[in-house]
Formats: C-alpha cells, sequence, structure tokens
C-alpha cells in the first residue's frame, strides 16, 4: 500500500519509530529516518540495510534543523516527501515528577519540545507539502490524551502518569483537528495515532492492572501500531481527515 511513497518518521530510532521504519520498507515505500540521537539512527540505518531508507540527524524542536531534514532527505531520494510521521519524543531532566512535585522549568521545555515541537514540525512539513502540491502528516498521541489516567493502575508501581504529558498529548489531537480544517481543500491530509501502552519492561503488578481494562492482549507491542500507520499514510484513506484513530486494545472503553 505504500509502494514508492517517499515518507519521513521523526524520533525514527524510538520504539514506536522504529516499527513504522520496518514497515514502511517491507511495503516498498522509501524511507527517512531521522532523530536526535545519531548512534541509534546510524544503528537502524545499518540494520535496515537498504538503499531506499536513509538516516538524517535532526532535532524536531528547531526549525533550522526541520527545514535542513526536509530539503537533505528529498535531495537524497530526488523527489518531493509523500508524508511524514512525528514520533519524536523529547523529554526533561525532570520528566515523570509527580503533580505535586512540578519543576516549572521542566515544565516549560516539555510543554515546548512535545507540543511546541509537534507544532513547530507540522508548520515547516506542511509549508513544504503546500509547495509540492500535498501531502499526509500523522501526529501521535495517546490513551492519556483524551481520557484522564486510570491512577489505581498506578498504586504499588512506582509508576505515574504526569499531568503534562495529558495536556499534551490533548494538544496534540486538538492540532491535528486545528490544522485538518486549517488547510482545507489544499490535498493536505492531518491525522493521528493514539496508541495504548506499549510494553517496555514494565512491572508484572502495573500489566495485570492495565490488561483488566482491555479487551484481549493488554499492553501492544509497537508493531501492534504499523496497520493503522499504513491505513492512514495509504490512499485507502484518502477522506480521512483531522481524526484519532485509538489503538488500545479496548482499554478506554
Ligand atoms: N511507548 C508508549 O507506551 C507510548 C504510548 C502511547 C503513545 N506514545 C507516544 O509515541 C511517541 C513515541 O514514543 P516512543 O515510546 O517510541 O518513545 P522513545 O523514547 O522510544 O523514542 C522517541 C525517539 O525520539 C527521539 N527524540 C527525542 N528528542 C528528539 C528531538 N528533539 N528531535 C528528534 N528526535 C528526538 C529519541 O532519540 C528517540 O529515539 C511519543 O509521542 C509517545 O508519547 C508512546
Amino acid at each position: 500500500m505504500l509502494k514508492n511513497k517517499l515518507i519521513l518518521v521523526t524520533g525514527g530510532a524510538g520504539r514506536i519509530g522504529k516499527s513504522f521504519c520496518r514497515e514502511i520498507l517491507n511495503q516498498d515505500g522509501k524511507l527517512i529516518i531521522s532523530d536526535k540521537d545519531s548512534k541509534r539512527g546510524q544503528a537502524l540505518q545499518e540494520e535496515l540495510s537498504s538503499s531506499d531508507a536513509v538516516f538524517i540527524e535532526s532535532d524536531t524542536t528547531d526549525i533550522t534543523s526541520i527545514d535542513n531534514l526536509i530539503s537533505k532527505g528529498e535531495k537524497t531520494f530526488n523527489r518531493p516527501l509523500d508524508g511524514a510521521i512525528h514520533c519524536a519524543y523529547p523529554t526533561s531532566s525532570g520528566w515523570g515528577s509527580a503533580f505535586e512535585d512540578l519543576d516549572p522549568k521542566n515544565l516549560k521545555e516539555d510543554l515546548y519540545s512535545q507540543l511546541g515541537g509537534a507544532i513547530i514540525f507540522s508548520q515547516r512539513i506542511i509549508s513544504h507539502f503546500l509547495e509540492n502540491g500535498g501531502g499526509n502528516l500523522i501526529h501521535i498521541s495517546s490513551i492519556q490524551g483524551f481520557t484522564s489516567p486510570k491512577f489505581e493502575q498506578y498504586e504499588g508501581t512506582g509508576m505515574i502518569s504526569p499531568i503534562e504529558y495529558s495536556a499534551i498529548k490533548a494538544g496534540v489531537i486538538s492540532i491535528t483537528k486545528y490544522l485538518a480544517k486549517y488547510y482545507k481543500n489544499k490535498d493536505i491530509r492531518i491525522n493521528c495515532i493514539s496508541p495504548g501502552g506499549i510494553l517496555d519492561n514494565q512491572p508484572e503488578a502495573f500489566l495485570k492492572n492495565y490488561s483488566s481494562n482491555c479487551n484481549s492482549k493488554g499492553m501492544l507491542d509497537s508493531e501492534d501500531l504499523v496497520g493503522a500507520m499504513t491505513f492512514l499514510l495509504s490512499d485507502s484513506s484518502k477522506y480521512l481527515n483531522g481524526q484519532n484513530i485509538v489503538v488500545d486494545d479496548g482499554w478506554s472503553l
């Protein structure tokens, strides 16, 4: 479904980004992997070992860096981008503090780098899409972006769900809708995927609590999200715009 489409993945060396990158190549697409972490980005490029994939280091909180990424990526493949998935996940040193302990300095940094970064990346990539006659952008929100956390699932696990994460992820759904409408009649599609929790060595107690709200698997693997990505990038979803697709095994029901 993605044959010959040129797709850019920010945060491409991360947990979710990597699965998206692998699937784009599996589907015969062409891939620009972008990440701030050049070591992990290079390692992924080596692992994929394909002339259809290139790694370009970039920081999604910096306009010049985003613009350079887009132009370098297009030069490499000598053609315009068809789509982009924004998976970068910058976090401050204080990320994950309890509400009572939130430090305004860290809060400011996280609000800018995560939500501000999503807005800035949208601005740069969409202005570029407009020059090329259109394009397809996918944002990544979360179940925490449209429900309140199930706080009881965190009890006794040492884990928390930060208030700013909920605010940022609600903001990501909101900018998806705003921009989809703002660019009406311009051949621009902007949608969002809201994943449930992704397996990453969480404590057994949390996995058990979490899965009690799910329909079958519980916490997901990042590979479980690639179907939604492919659908949104493909022409099968041609008239889908400004939507938030929830992939959470029923957790939010
Ligand atoms: N993992 C989960 O359980 C989960 C669940 C729901 C939603 N999400 C969302 O999915 C997205 C990706 O999460 P993940 O779990 O893959 O995170 P991750 O930390 O595994 O990967 C994020 C990647 O972004 C890169 N990055 C950080 N700052 C950057 C910057 N300024 N510019 C460019 N790249 C930068 C990192 O180097 C890393 O490779 C996030 O928006 C996250 O909120 C994750």
